[in-house]
């Protein structure tokens, strides 16, 4: 599929962007510790060269913080077209500013910042609404024209098809438009509070605002991975009365009733989720969210069109989603999806009046400040609940293995670099992947 993908994609050409991925080295030649994407779960560490300023605006962050999430897995399991051998992965990181381009005023050497997972341009239409993941002007991918008849903007380390940009499970990160694209964190947050305001926040908060949650709603969350984890709070937050947490992983769905108080629905004990939601939430949910992953389907029918390529996408979750939620219910997409699914029932969608949202890719940029001046800094949603684990760099490859199996029980994990700070109190010391996932 990559193959082909990339074929076409070079048929087509390229748009002209904003900025372009590709970044000068610095001049002494040295180099740095990166995870790179050779194949279908085939991801290694690799010596690669440092970026440095390649245009006016950039800014070079060293990471002192970073993490893998369920997109990843999308690359991992080579679901995502045009992905290239060598690419750099990762779209979540913080870090200090080491170098800035000639046109930044107002971030200095030195600063603490955490990256956007998405490369805005700060000034198209869509931009001027902070809705930084639909920039017009940063991805030059002509496919995702073809396939979306628009494009998403660029994102850091996930494939060609998002502008093929270096990503940040990496020491150094060159970030295109840096005044953008990152935001200085106060002295009074730590690393494990900020890292994950780059996607995790304020995708899951997107997802819960997005889809409408409001008082007293009975919300169903598919899937209790890091986004899903959140979702619930979020949900929670925003007045829904009862949250119902869906999934498989017997750690997950005990990390979810134990910390954030949710009740929660095992769907290998329950297969027909939706029965079961009608006995336990009788007359249906409000709201639905897909918060779960598609490479690993349910029935055999979905197994067989996938392993056949006769779809790329499952549409299991939605079916579901639109059956469970009362006429006239709301269902939020936030699970990432790539292309085509069979199957859809778009009979119940209609008849039931069903509101179904793409909730997109989440614009970081409309909901970080928010979240860290409204939630994070005055105590009201303290992110570190999710972090299971703390890990070096070095075991990046490892991790992407212990994260794919839901091994250890980890949820969120925070990936230090050897410029990291300590662990701040009450958050997981370092450990080695070996050690807890066996
Ligand atoms: N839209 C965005 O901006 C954005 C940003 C980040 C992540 N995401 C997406 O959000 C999703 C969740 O991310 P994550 O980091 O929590 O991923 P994750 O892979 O850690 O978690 C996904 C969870 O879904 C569960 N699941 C799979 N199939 C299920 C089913 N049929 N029913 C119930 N549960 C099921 C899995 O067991 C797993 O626990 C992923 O698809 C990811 O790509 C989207
Ligand atoms: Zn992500
Ligand atoms: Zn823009």
């Amino acid at each position: 599929m990559q193959a082909a993908a990339n074929k076409f994609q070079e048929h087509l050409g390229t748009v002209p962007t904003a900025t372009t991925p590709e970044y000068k080295h610095r001049e002494d030649g040295s180099k740095m510790k990166a995870l790179a994407w050779f194949g279908p779960k085939d991801v290694r560490m690799v010596e690669a060269p440092i970026p440095d300023i390649t245009e006016p605006e950039d800014v070079i962050v060293k990471v002192t913080g970073t993490t893998i999430c369920g997109s990843d897995l999308h690359l991992y399991h080579g679901e995502i077209m045009t992905l290239q051998k060598g690419d750099i992965l990762g779209h979540e990181f913080m870090g200090v500013v080491d170098r800035i381009g000639p046109n930044v005023k107002n971030l200095k050497p030195g600063q603490r910042v955490v990256a956007s997972f998405q490369i805005a341009c700060g000034q198209c239409e869509y931009c001027k609404q902070k809705l930084s993941s639909f920039c017009d002007r940063t991805n030059n991918s002509s496919l995702m024209n073809y396939m979306y008849g628009h494009r998403d903007a660029g994102f850091f380390g996930y494939s060609h098809l998002t502008g093929g940009f270096p990503g940040g499970q990496a020491e150094f990160v060159r970030v295109p438009f840096g005044e953008v694209n990152l935001l200085p964190i106060p002295d009074n947050v730590t690393d494990e509070q900020s890292l994950y305001l780059s996607d995790v926040l304020p995708t899951s908060y997107h997802a819960v605002v997005d889809t409408g949650v409001k008082e007293g709603d009975v919300v169903g969350v598919w899937g209790l991975g890091p986004i899903g984890q959140c979702v619930a709070r979020w949900a929670k937050i925003k007045g829904a009365s009862r949250v119902i947490g869906i999934d498989k992983v017997p750690e997950r769905l005990a990390f979810a009733r134990e910390k954030s108080g949710i009740e929660t629905l095992d769907i290998t004990e329950h297969t027909d989720v939706v029965k079961r939601l009608q006995e336990i939430a009788p007359g249906g949910l409000d709201v639905a969210i897909d918060c779960g992953s598609f490479h690993d389907p349910k029935t055999m029918l979905h197994k067989i069109q996938k392993t056949l390529m006769l779809e790329t996408d499952v549409s299991e979750i939605h079916n579901e989603m639109i059956m469970s939620v009362k006429k006239m219910g709301r269902c939020g997409i936030i699970a990432a999806y790539a292309g085509y699914t069979n199957g859809f029932n778009i009979g119940a969608l209609m008849e039931k009046g069903v509101r179904f949202i793409g909730n997109g890719q989440a614009p970081v940029h409309k909901w970080w400040k928010e979240i860290l001046d409204e939630y994070i800094i005055p105590g009201k949603f303290d992110p570190t609940f999710m972090i299971t684990h703390r890990v070096p760099i070095d075991d990046m490859a490892k991790l992407y293995v212990a994260f794919d199996q839901r091994k250890g029980g980890v949820e969120k994990v925070f990936v230090e670099t050897k410029f990291s700070n300590p662990p701040a109190p009450g958050c997981p010391k370092t450990t080695r992947v070996e050690e807890w996932a066996q």
